[in-house]
């Protein structure tokens, strides 16, 4: 059982696309139960709400339904609850990091680094239209399915 934890700033656009789309690519092939996924952002702003419409209305294009998922904040525990934090960019994985007990379980990694060995940033959509929910949503796509690759190993 792999525990995997996708992180952004506000948990409401990039980290539930993440969270969406690598449960609906290990459902997809058969192996979601040897996983646990969630998603959490770095600030507490947006806790308990939805994902952002517009990131709603990407993954549903795509065919996967995100608007289950609630916002919530990184907490100290979630590094011993999971094996791998994934921050969505540097500015997350930074805060995370900073954030890290040295005695923890959780590995922290850059997203698309861990995945594809691009370090990279998924660029932040909020002030941004929906091409740029769209390009969030390639990106987890390509990154999602080499990660999964990997961890099936
Ligand atoms: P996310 O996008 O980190 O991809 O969820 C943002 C969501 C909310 C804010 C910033 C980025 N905000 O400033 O409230």
């Amino acid at each position: 059982m792999t525990a995997i934890l996708f992180v952004c700033l506000g948990n409401i656009c990039r980290s539930p696309l993440a969270e969406g789309v690598f449960r609906a690519q290990a459902e997809a092939a058969g192996v979601a139960n040897r996983f646990i996924i969630d998603s959490a952002g770095c600030g507490g702003w947006h806790a308990g709400e939805q994902p952002d419409t517009r990131a709603i209305q990407t993954a549903a294009r795509h065919g996967i339904d995100i608007s289950g998922q609630r916002a919530r904040q990184i907490q100290t525990d979630d590094f011993d609850r999971f094996d791998l934090i994934l921050g969505l960019d540097r500015d997350n994985v930074r805060h995370l990091t900073a954030m890290r007990p040295d005695t923890a379980r959780a590995k922290v990694a850059l997203y698309l680094d861990e995945a594809l060995g691009v370090a990279k940033n998924v660029p932040d959509p909020y002030y941004g239209g929906s091409s740029d929910f769209e390009a969030v949503y390639a990106l987890c796509e390509k990154a999602s399915t080499a990660l999964l690759k990997q961890l099936l190993g």
